[in-house]
């Protein structure tokens, strides 16, 4: 259909919702207090989504900004790829709704479930694609509501989890280059219980007292196989990528929890003058939205320049984790 090219980012647009929710506002639930989980976590606040901030229209506005950074109408995307946990429908998929709303027409259009990873997951989909001739402009998304999900009395997933949104357009690459690299991913499925729903739907409606199925997290062990495997896979990334640090500008983990970020960068030997995202100090950890919202802090905040190199490391529930390195794209909205 179209001629294979090498990969690389058009536009970057995220949504971040309105409500700023204060680590003062959740502590007495968990009886915790604000310096506890800013020590534990990193985190100072984190955004939960309102009423009208939907899956669906937070992924919209994220989108729409990715197209307009792209330079590109609507009808040019002809694949669209959303990353979430937290469209709680089980079908159909979100992307054919998000797809319509946004004007595009007919593109190839579904949901992936990769959790924390979801984004990279995406990423990684949408390069081969784009590459392998069966879409030329892909738009990725990673969205969630967890907020929805997250039991607000559990102390150890309350002050976690967050809601937002991130896309990008994946499109071919200008002769020469190439500025997505080769996804690594993977998965643990021994370690399945680590992060998950409390219990599947059949066990809710079975209930004599029917809840919300909430997730639940074994913040332990998830904080030592992050912090150590995953330092890991960004090396794997790198060598796949046939690069070193000396190549790479920024450093933009999964948002789990700062700790995890600094033993990662530490278990790296990161030079002091590689970016590091911190966008969880006030955005908390918004699953598969993390990546693509951290990489926009970043270059709004001046911290890497488009034409730079970040290397993306993402991973959480299945356990599932995926990576790449990306070349940031002209114009991020
Ligand atoms: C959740 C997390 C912050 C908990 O920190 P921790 O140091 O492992 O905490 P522990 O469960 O070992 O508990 C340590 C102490 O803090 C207390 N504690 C636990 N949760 C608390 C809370 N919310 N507020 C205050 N105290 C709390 C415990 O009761 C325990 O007290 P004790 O020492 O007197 O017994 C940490 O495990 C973590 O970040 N894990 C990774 C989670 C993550 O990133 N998940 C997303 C992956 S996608």
């Amino acid at each position: 259909m179209n001629a294979p090219a090498e990969a690389t980012l058009l536009g970057l647009g995220v949504y971040r919702p309105r409500r700023v929710v204060p680590n003062a506002e959740i502590v007495e639930a968990i009886d915790s207090s604000d310096e506890w989980i800013q020590q534990r976590s990193g985190i100072r606040s984190r955004r939960w989504a309102g009423d009208d901030e939907s899956v669906q229209m937070m992924s919209v506005s994220a989108a729409r900004d990715a197209i307009t950074a792209a330079g590109l109408e609507p009808g040019q995307v002809d694949a669209v790829i959303v990353a979430t946990v937290s469209h709680l429908m089980q079908t159909p998929a979100v992307a054919p709704a998000v797809a319509h709303e946004l004007g595009l027409e007919r593109p190839a259009a579904f949901d992936i479930s990769a959790a924390c990873a979801g984004f990279c997951y995406g990423l990684g989909l949408a390069r081969d694609m784009v590459r392998g001739g069966s879409a030329r402009h892909v738009l990725v998304i990673g969205v969630e509501r967890l907020s929805d999900i997250t039991d607000r009395s559990d102390r150890g997933t309350a002050f976690i989890f967050a809601d937002g949104a991130g896309a990008v357009v994946v499109g071919p690459a200008p002769e020469g280059t190439a500025g997505v690299g080769p996804v690594v991913w993977g998965s643990d499925g021994e370690q399945f219980d680590l992060i998950r729903q409390r219990e599947d739907w059949r066990d809710v409606v079975a209930s004599d007292d029917p809840a919300m199925p909430h997730l639940v997290m074994q913040g332990n062990a998830v904080f030592r196989w992050a912090a150590f495997e995953m330092g890991k896979v960004a090396a794997e990334i790198l060598d796949r990528s046939d690069l070193t640090l000396d190549d790479i500008d920024a450093f933009v983990p999964h948002q789990a929890n700062r700790r995890i970020t600094d033993v990662m960068a530490r278990s790296l030997h990161l030079p002091e003058r590689i970016a590091v995202a911190h966008d969880i100090v006030d955005q908390g950890n918004t699953s598969a939205a993390s990546v693509p919202l951290a990489l926009h802090r970043l270059v709004s905040e001046g911290a890497v320049q488009p034409g730079q190199r970040a290397l993306l490391v993402a991973f959480g529930a299945g356990l599932a984790y995926a990576g790449q390195v990306v070349t940031v794209p002209p114009t991020v909205r």
